[in-house]
């Protein structure tokens, strides 16, 4: 029923400058595919088929990533580099791509408002920011997850983890009442609180599903931490009304947006891909 996906891009990525100057961030590769692709991967699995990105600068390279390069084709054609390309060739011919730019970084919230022309708003849709990478070695994709859970609840889910007290103020923070076993029912929502003023250390993570009413809540959202347009806020707002839920997904989560987590994630997947070939 979830068949579109919005994959915000249009950060200017500063802490990867000056790899980022001319490229946008999700691009960058953990291994040999790009941080994108892995999301696309995930949202496909999920069964998403059309990928909607907001785009900022640069945006060339993720258009051109997922289209077909024709003299690429022709030059590996028989050799043994085209299993290298699969992958990427089995989502370009059943996914469709579209994109739309943000004009003016003011927000996540803006950035997933400008999607509204992308993904429509009549429908539940997808939200994944690339640079969070999610794996789940021993089952289904986080996204595949949250898509069962909203087959269930109908309403919106954001993806919430656990991380030590310290490291709260880098994210949204919800509490909220454990319903089910890792299903929290949301009664407040805070963007980047101070680590002492925090309502818990459960934070969202880049993987969300919305229903449509949230394009109306963010026209009248006003802005918040940092003079963005927050999407937490607009969430908090839709739970008050309704209800939303925060889901404590199986899997591993890598913050690809910081140096750290990106060379956690290359660990992880250069380790992983020995293992499987060996
Ligand atoms: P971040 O704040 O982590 O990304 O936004 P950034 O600004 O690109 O990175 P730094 O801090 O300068 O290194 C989280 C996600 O939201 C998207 C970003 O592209 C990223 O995927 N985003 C954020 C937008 O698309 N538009 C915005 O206005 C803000």
């Amino acid at each position: 029923m979830i068949k579109r996906c919005l994959f915000p891009a249009a950060g200017y990525g500063t802490r990867f400058l000056p790899a980022t100057k001319a490229m946008p961030k999700e691009m960058l590769p953990i291994l040999t595919k790009p941080l994108i692709q892995y999301g696309v991967e995930e949202a496909y699995e999920a069964g998403c088929t059309i990928m909607a990105t907001i785009t900022g600068r640069g945006k060339r390279a993720i258009t051109d990533h997922f289209d077909i390069s024709y003299e690429l084709e022709h030059q590996i054609q028989g050799s043994d580099k085209e299993e290298l390309l699969v992958g990427i060739r089995a989502l370009i011919k059943n996914c469709t791509f579209t994109y739309t730019p943000q004009n003016e970084m003011k927000g996540l919230g803006d950035a997933i408002h400008k999607g509204k022309a992308l993904v429509g708003d009549t429908a539940p849709f997808a939200v994944i920011l690339a640079d969070d990478l999610c794996v789940n070695p021993d089952g289904e994709g986080v996204m595949t997850q949250m898509v069962k859970l909203y087959e269930k609840y109908k309403c919106s889910i954001v993806a919430i983890m656990e991380v030590p007290h310290d490291q709260v103020h880098k994210y949204g923070v919800i509490s909220g009442r454990e319903i089910e076993k890792d299903i929290f029912l949301i009664d407040d929502m805070v963007e980047k609180p101070d680590n002492d003023k925090t309502p818990s250390n459960l934070v969202i993570i880049g993987r969300y599903i919305l229903t449509p009413d949230i394009f109306k809540i963010i026209e009248d959202t006003k802005p918040g931490k940092n003079g963005e347009i927050q999407i937490t806020d607009a969430l908090l707002t839709q739970s008050k009304k309704g209800m939303v839920l925060g889901y404590k997904f199986q899997g591993k989560r890598f913050d690809c947006g910081s140096l750290d987590g990106f060379v956690e994630a290359t660990n992880y997947f250069y380790n992983n891909l020995k293992e499987l070939k060996k």
